[in-house]
């Protein structure tokens, strides 16, 4: 049997794959300390789950619109009116999570040898689902010197004739960096100039700390708003990672594409989740404050934490739930007589021998870092950091 190119060409996603290995060592009994996970560990909040349940129990368990309800669409719009941005019912599509969402509108956008830029440290899954829909990932490489931050000029000499579309994802996974509205416009001004197209992952807006605010690179003008593909969703905001609710914003063209698509595959997303985010979007929000509130203390420790190790340097994430630590430093050291040549031995070493998760850096097309989701609990935390110790004062 031989596979289509498509299929063959495939790399499975690496976060999910490290996070199934340290969850299987768990299952077998190992006290693994688990920095891999990309999900928030709260539970999605008690009112949003009795929408879900009242819905089952009244019945609501048949297709729904292939975009999504009326009163998700609807709920949508008035979130993303916080934004700054007024979209209609019929711009928005609503998939089966923001994964998808991303999908479709990568499908409805590329022909094949469309270049798609995007800024590496990336989020993985954008490169597979552009190589998906024939398109070419072009990698525009950002450093810890310069808080990992796609400038216009580094952008301006990506482009060439086929370059088509830009990612954005602020607050970036996995970086933790969150673009000021300044840094936007002078971005927006390079994508106008060149007719391109911009998928604005904003998944992690409601996880910010330090007093920031999301700016939305939509909301800074109708001309950019016309390019612009704005991504969100329920599962990072919610802890509803499992519900497979995402959305997408876009121009009316391309939301039509998006659900005649949709219509072929997934038909709708899930007929009570979608009461569920219906109650998530226009319910109190002050479960989300709280979890941020969380996440922000969390986020402080792992970083003084980290920052305390010799010879690993971490940048101040100002988002999302991730810290970025360079350890290109402990490249070309010794553990128990390996020699650490790049971030895939450190997270191996990691796992096996002090049994902590971690993401090697190159997974996200960035060698010398390592990602590590603070998504967990403050003991597991402060655990996490004592075994980061002990192999760091092992190594010679
Ligand atoms: C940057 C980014 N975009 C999109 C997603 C997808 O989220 P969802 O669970 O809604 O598919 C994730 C999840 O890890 C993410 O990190």
């Amino acid at each position: 049997m031989k596979l289509a190119r498509r299929a063959a060409g495939i790399s499975p996603s690496p976060t999910l794959a490290i996070d199934a290995q340290a969850k299987a060592m768990k299952a077998k009994g190992i006290q693994v300390i688990n920095f891999s996970a990309g999900e928030p560990d709260f539970d999605t909040p008690e009112h949003i789950k009795q929408a879900a349940i009242d819905a089952l129990k009244a019945g609501y368990t048949r297709y729904t619109p292939v975009a999504g309800i009326p009163e998700l669409r609807q709920a949508v719009c008035d979130s993303l009116k916080g934004r700054g941005l007024s979209y209609e019912p019929a711009d928005i599509v609503v998939s089966c999570g923001a994964k998808h969402s991303l999908y479709n509108a990568m499908q409805v956008l590329l022909n094949d040898g469309d270049e798609v830029i995007i800024i590496a440290p990336y989020w993985v899954s954008y490169y597979e689902q552009i190589k998906l829909a024939g398109g070419v990932p072009v990698v525009v490489n950002t450093d810890a010197a310069t808080d990992f931050k796609l400038t216009p000029e580094a952008l301006k000499a990506a482009l060439t004739p086929r370059t088509k579309l830009l990612i954005l994802n602020s607050p970036c996974n996995p970086t933790g960096v969150v673009y000021s509205r300044n840094e936007l416009e002078a971005l927006a001004e390079v994508i106008l100039a060149h007719g391109l197209m911009v998928i604005s992952d904003e998944i992690y807006a409601a996880l910010l700390y330090d007093g920031l605010t999301h700016t939305s690179i939509a909301a800074l003008g109708s001309e950019i708003k016309e390019r612009t593909i704005l991504i969100d969703g329920v599962s990072k905001t919610y802890a509803m990672t499992g519900w497979r609710i995402g959305y997408a914003a876009a121009p009316r063209s391309i939301a039509t594409a998006m659900t005649d698509l949709q219509s072929h595959s997934t038909s709708n997303p899930t007929s009570i989740a979608q009461k569920a985010a219906v109650a998530a979007l226009t319910g109190s929000q002050e479960p989300v404050e709280a979890m941020r509130r969380e996440f922000e203390k969390r986020r402080n420790r792992i970083l003084a934490g980290l920052r305390e190790l010799p010879g690993v340097e971490c940048n101040q994430p100002g988002g999302a739930f991730y810290v970025f630590p360079y350890i290109g430093k402990l490249f070309g050291r010794r553990f128990r007589g390996q020699v650490l040549a790049n971030s895939t031995d450190v997270a191996t070493v990691l796992l096996n021998e002090y049994q902590v998760a971690v993401v090697p850096g190159i997974a996200f097309g960035a060698d010398p870092y390592l990602r590590l989701s603070y998504a967990t609990s403050m003991a597991q935390i402060e655990a996490g950091l004592e075994r980061f110790k002990a192999f760091v004062g092992e190594l010679q």
